[in-house]
């Protein structure tokens, strides 16, 4: 098992992908990383759909490449397709009195999850915010009143070397109090 902060350094984008197909334990394992990802109120507002299927993940790909954005993921063989679902019910009244989407941090709280347990288990991903959502939709059959929240890829990586973390300074993110 690697340590945690080697396995978040491992981490990063992938926009390079092997040809070479996911093993299926492999995204299920990732999926139960996020079944167990804590939410507002445990509300677990999410849904997964993960295409592992070189035909469909072609297709995939096409809804997430307007504007020439994310050419990469023609070589990418599987997706996960985050979609909202509605939360808990304290949730949603607690976020509208607070004025915060806990939704939206739950689904990148699960979505970190993904993408750790993916790296951990050999593979790559991206996550991306850059599709089109009733492309997308219309491609996988889901119904028009879901929101699609994010669309990761996953796969072998065909990058041997990590890139350099390109992040702001510890001073400018941190106000420490003692
Ligand atoms: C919400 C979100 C949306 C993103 N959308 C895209 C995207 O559409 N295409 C892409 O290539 N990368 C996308 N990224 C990846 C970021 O560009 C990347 O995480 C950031 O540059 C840091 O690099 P690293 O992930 O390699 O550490 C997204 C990341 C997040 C968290």
């Amino acid at each position: 098992m690697t340590d945690y902060f080697d396995l978040i350094k491992q981490r990063e984008s992938c926009r390079n992908y092997l040809d070479k197909q996911v093993e299926k334990e492999k995204l299920i394992a990732c999926i139960e990383a996020c079944r167990i990802a804590p939410s507002s109120c445990n509300g677990q507002p999410w849904k997964f759909i993960v295409v592992n299927n070189k035909e469909l993940s072609i297709k995939v790909a096409k809804c997430l490449q307007d504007l020439g954005m994310n050419k990469f993921t023609d070589k990418c063989p599987s997706f996960i397709i985050v979609l909202e679902e509605k939360g808990d019910i304290k949730a949603r009244i607690g976020g509208t009195i607070k004025n915060q989407d806990y939704s939206s941090i739950d689904i990148g709280i699960a979505t970190a999850h993904l993408c750790l347990a993916a790296t951990e288990q050999g593979l790559s991903t991206c996550i991306m915010g850059w599709f089109n959502e009733k492309k997308l939709k219309n491609l996988l059959d889901i119904a028009v009143s879901k929101r699609i929240r994010l669309v990761i890829s996953i796969g072998y990586s065909a990058d041997t070397k990590l890139r350099k973390k390109v992040r702001k300074s510890m001073d400018e993110i941190l106000q420490f109090i003692e």
